[in-house]
């Protein structure tokens, strides 16, 4: 069930994902408001539960920074000490994504504080100086948890790291073997039609 980066599927998903995000800056808030969810306090607290078992207890008002856990809870309810599982999503990456929302739930709370701004962003800058497999880790999840400001944030980073380099430079660098792509014409096509994001 894990994720190979070596597997061209996941290689031109990653791709596809970085393109749309780096298109479509959100203009949206970074956190989004969860009264229109939930007019529940904001200590209500459930249980989110990573492919290898780690079990995180968040509170509802973090959470809701996940487009995919909102429409869970309007579809589903939401129960205090309901656990949501995410097989795709390691215990170490759900950590670093919770540690994000946490942080930007408080940032939230300051928009006209620009002290608190200036640390978000340098907090930001400081979240993505990271090895790019835990980058690419951090899209899908971001992808799949539905949290567009860091699909942005990462995707941006990826998207700098890969600015201005040759395809080649690009395979070194995220080490894809020439031999792991099943059709690879396709995805040098890919990358020479959207050479804008390189
Ligand atoms: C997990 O990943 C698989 C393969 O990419 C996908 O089909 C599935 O929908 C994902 N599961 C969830 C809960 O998103
Ligand atoms: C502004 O943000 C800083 C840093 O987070 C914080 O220490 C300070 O108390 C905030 N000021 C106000 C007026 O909220």
């Amino acid at each position: 069930m894990s994720r190979s980066f070596g597997n061209p599927e996941v290689i031109t998903k990653l791709l596809i994902l970085i393109s749309i995000s780096v298109f479509t800056v959100s203009s949206r808030p970074i956190v989004s408001n969860p009264d229109d969810v939930a007019t529940r306090p904001s200590e209500k607290t459930f249980v989110l539960k990573s492919s290898d078992g780690v079990k995180f207890e968040v509170q509802l008002q973090v959470a809701l920074q996940s487009d995919a856990i909102r429409q869970m809870i309007v579809d589903g309810g939401f129960s205090d000490k309901m656990v949501l599982s995410f097989p795709n999503i390691t215990g170490e990456i759900m950590a670093k994504v919770l540690e994000y929302c946490n942080k930007h739930v408080y940032y939230a709370g300051a928009v006209n504080n620009i002290t608190a701004m200036e640390e978000m962003r340098a907090y930001d800058t400081q979240f993505v100086d990271v090895h790019y497999e835990t980058l690419f880790k951090l899209v899908l999840a971001s992808d799949e948890l539905k949290i567009k400001s860091l699909l942005d944030l990462v995707s941006g980073k990826i998207a700098n790291m890969i600015k201005g380099k040759e395809v080649e430079e690009i395979r070194d660098m995220f080490n894809v073997k020439q031999g792991s792509c099943v059709d690879h014409s396709t995805k040098q096509d890919y990358l020479r039609e959207n050479a804008w994001a390189f």
